[in-house]
């Protein structure tokens, strides 16, 4: 049977569990450090599957004997956001914890595709590549296609049309110097710059910028996880049915855009084997210097990594 392994059992790594079990494709291990955490909520999941009709199976540990042999593995371990703190300021702690995390998981899974998710989004995607030895196809990170739907989202917001309709990219850090490409996000096929004015372009795009924000604001305890969650489940779903789609994905770019040994987000074909495929658009001058600027804001956070956990 195919195994996903979702590391973390937190808000988003529960959230990712539940939604990636609706779609049958793959039994669930559940992990976390805090003993019962992911043995209750594993237990809580099982009792829903009759009312929800899936034959997943979700199993909760604190034991990495569980997931030896996964298909896929999610790491959502670590601290989350509160009200106040950028992504950046969960650097420290959450970098031992990535690298902790690695270092258990990857020897239990040596085949599986690797999907990061804790914060700060890129720079824990690049440890986790360069603490795994992993090739760079099945290690990536989930950021883009949260940051895409935010961007749908807002769309949506603004001009009364209806999810299905968009097709959204928001690209590069997933963070503040995160980049909108309204050119060729489209709605019903035209150019969104085709049908949103300058201003009323710069108001989706912050409020995509500024979505994860928005939600901590209101929680006050903690950081979003139901569309965290839904955009790992449509990851790993891709991954697991070999469906060579094309989504914005936290990937390793080796001169890709003219950028060199960086994880952000960009297009990237997903399947089987992990990153297919980095699409390269055609960009104008203008976004070309957007998204090396984003790319710059994620080679400073690598600067703030702790020297001895590099
Ligand atoms: P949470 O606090 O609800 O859950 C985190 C879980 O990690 C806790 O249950 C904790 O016990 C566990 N944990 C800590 N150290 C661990 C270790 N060494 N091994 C296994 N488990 C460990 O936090 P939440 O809301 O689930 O967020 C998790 C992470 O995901 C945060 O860093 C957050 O910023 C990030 N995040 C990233 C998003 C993205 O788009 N990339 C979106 C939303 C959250
Ligand atoms: C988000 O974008 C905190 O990265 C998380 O909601």
């Amino acid at each position: 049977m195919t195994k996903v392994s979702i590391v973390g059992a937190g808000n988003v790594g529960a959230a990712a569990a539940h939604i990636l079990a609706g779609k049958d494709l793959a039994d669930i291990v559940l992990i976390d450090v805090a003993e019962g955490l992911p043995q209750g909520k594993a237990l809580d999941m099982m009792h829903l599957r009759s009312i929800e009709g899936f034959d997943s199976s979700i199993v909760g540990t604190n034991d990495y004997a569980l997931t030896a042999g996964s298909d896929v593995v999610v790491i959502t371990a670590g601290i989350a956001r509160k009200p106040g703190m950028t992504r950046e300021d969960l650097l420290g702690v959450n970098a031992s914890i990535m690298a902790s995390v690695i270092e258990a998981a990857r020897p239990a899974s040596p085949d599986a595709v690797y999907i990061c998710v804790t914060n700060p989004l890129d720079v824990m995607t690049w440890l986790a590549y360069k603490k795994s030895g992993l090739p760079a196809n099945r290690l990536m990170g989930m950021g883009g296609v949260l940051d895409s739907a935010r961007f749908s989202f807002a769309i949506c917001e603004k001009l009364g049309c209806r999810p299905e309709e968009v097709k959204a990219w928001a690209l590069g850090a997933h963070g503040e110097g995160m980049v909108c490409w309204p050119r060729h996000t489209t709605v019903a096929g035209r150019p969104l710059s085709e049908l949103l004015g300058p201003d009323d372009i710069a108001e989706v795009v912050s409020r995509t910028v500024q979505g994860g924000a928005e939600v901590v604001k209101h929680l006050k305890t903690g950081s979003a996880y139901y569309a965290p969650g839904a955009a790992i489940a449509q990851m790993v779903e891709a991954i697991l049915t070999d469906s060579h789609e094309l989504m914005s994905v936290c990937a390793h770019l080796e001169g890709h855009y003219g950028i060199d040994d960086l994880y952000m987000n960009v297009p990237v074909r997903l399947g089987k084997s992990g990153v297919e495929e980095i699409v390269e658009f055609d960009l104008t001058e203008g976004e070309r210097a957007d998204l090396l600027v984003s790319a710059h804001s994620v080679a400073e956070g690598l600067k703030a990594l702790p020297p001895e956990i590099r």
